[in-house]
């Protein structure tokens, strides 16, 4: 089913008679418009694309599903909003609850008295979690290029080497593959390998460090984000137990996906394996999100998701401890939900390495 009879859909399970999608990654879900600014207002049976003179150009070349309207000043988004509304026959007008600010509904309710604005939480959202066969596919070439930046970075693991000359040749490498950054590259070592969001620094690699690498390549709009932590030198017996109880706890979760499964019972699998090797105190994050045109899709495996998993939907699998002063280990996967179970989209391998010991 197309992005628009997915969303009709659920308009009509709603009880609304008409939608009003307003947040930028929606409309490019529903449109394939890749412009900033755009809203679409969808009926039963019609639809209408908004934007200004900016994306006149962009927005022909781009929108042929429907009607395309471009404004122009002094004429302003919510006028021509609430135009297209009446038009349209709109009296029961859902909109995206989070994606709204208190500002934008307010001048939408001036414009649109006699309209019935309603906050939909996930009003498209929800419906995006669900990947189409070719968006999987622009995830995994994303995933591609992780996995062969990692393969490529891995001369640098040694002493003396910095955190940034690795965020640097990351960044580089996913650039020459005609990618971009997802986000911005964590390189962290030693004690600061405890940030699991750390900035990389002039800091030098030193024996019995572990380095955490925490990075994604965006492909034609889609996204991949991989971590992967390793020791330089001689390893400790606790730099194999912390790092080893990390991987079961992953293992675990990958291995509790599939469709009909909780997001934050598949959490809570990770979570119980860290509390067996008493370092659950130590893992303070949800163990995974959404993935896709976004790095934080919409979705979550944690203690506060309400997701169920389906068939399509892609999350990352990333339990992580962080020890303050001695360091922290993450080690993360990206999955698709597949009737059977998870399918593991990254091939860089995750079994304790030590390098140059
Ligand atoms: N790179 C951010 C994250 O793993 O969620
Ligand atoms: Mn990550
Ligand atoms: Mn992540």
């Amino acid at each position: 089913m197309k992005p628009l009879e997915r969303l009709r859909e659920r308009m009509s399970e709603l009880n609304v008679d008409a939608a009003l999608i307003s947040n930028a990654t929606n409309v490019g879900w529903l449109t394939g418009f890749t412009g900033s600014t755009a809203m679409v207002i969808i009926t039963p049976s019609d639809a209408v694309f908004i934007s200004d003179s900016r994306y006149r150009e962009q927005a022909k070349e781009q929108v042929d599903s429907m009607t395309v309207e471009i404004l122009q000043a002094p004429k302003t988004y919510p006028e021509v909003v609430a135009e297209q509304a009446r038009k349209l026959g709109a009296s029961r007008l859902g909109f995206e609850a989070e994606h709204v600010t208190f500002a934008q509904h307010s001048s939408w309710e001036k414009k649109m008295a006699g309209i019935d604005l309603r906050p939909v939480e996930k009003l498209a959202d929800r419906l995006r979690m669900v990947k189409y066969d070719w968006e999987i596919e622009r995830i995994k070439a994303a995933c591609g290029v992780t996995d062969a930046c990692f393969d490529h970075v891995e001369r640098l693991f040694q002493v003396g080497v910095t955190e940034l000359d690795i965020a640097i040749e990351i960044e580089f490498f996913i650039r020459r593959q005609g990618a971009t950054v997802a986000f911005d590259v964590i390189a962290v070592s030693g004690a600061r390998s405890a940030r699991p969001h750390g900035v990389p620094s002039d800091k030098k690699l030193e024996p019995g460090d572990f380095l955490t690498l925490d990075f994604g390549a965006c492909v034609d709009g889609f996204n991949s984000d991989m971590t992967r932590t390793v020791l330089i030198g001689e390893p400790t017996a606790k730099h194999r137990e912390v790092y080893n109880a990390v991987l079961e706890a992953q293992l675990a979760a990958i291995e509790a996906i599939r469709p009909g499964a909780a997001g934050k019972d598949v959490d809570k699998v990770a979570r119980d394996v860290l509390a067996r090797h008493s370092l659950d105190q130590f893992f303070g994050h949800g163990l995974g999100h959404g993935l896709g045109r976004l790095v934080h899709d919409v979705g979550s495996l944690s203690t506060a998701s309400e997701d169920i998993l389906e068939e399509g939907m892609v999350f990352t699998v990333e339990p992580g401890v962080y020890i303050e002063g001695f360091g922290g280990v993450r080690i993360e996967d990206d999955v698709v939900v597949r009737a059977t179970g998870a399918e593991i989209l990254n091939r860089t391998p995750k079994d304790f390495r030590a390098y140059g010991s």
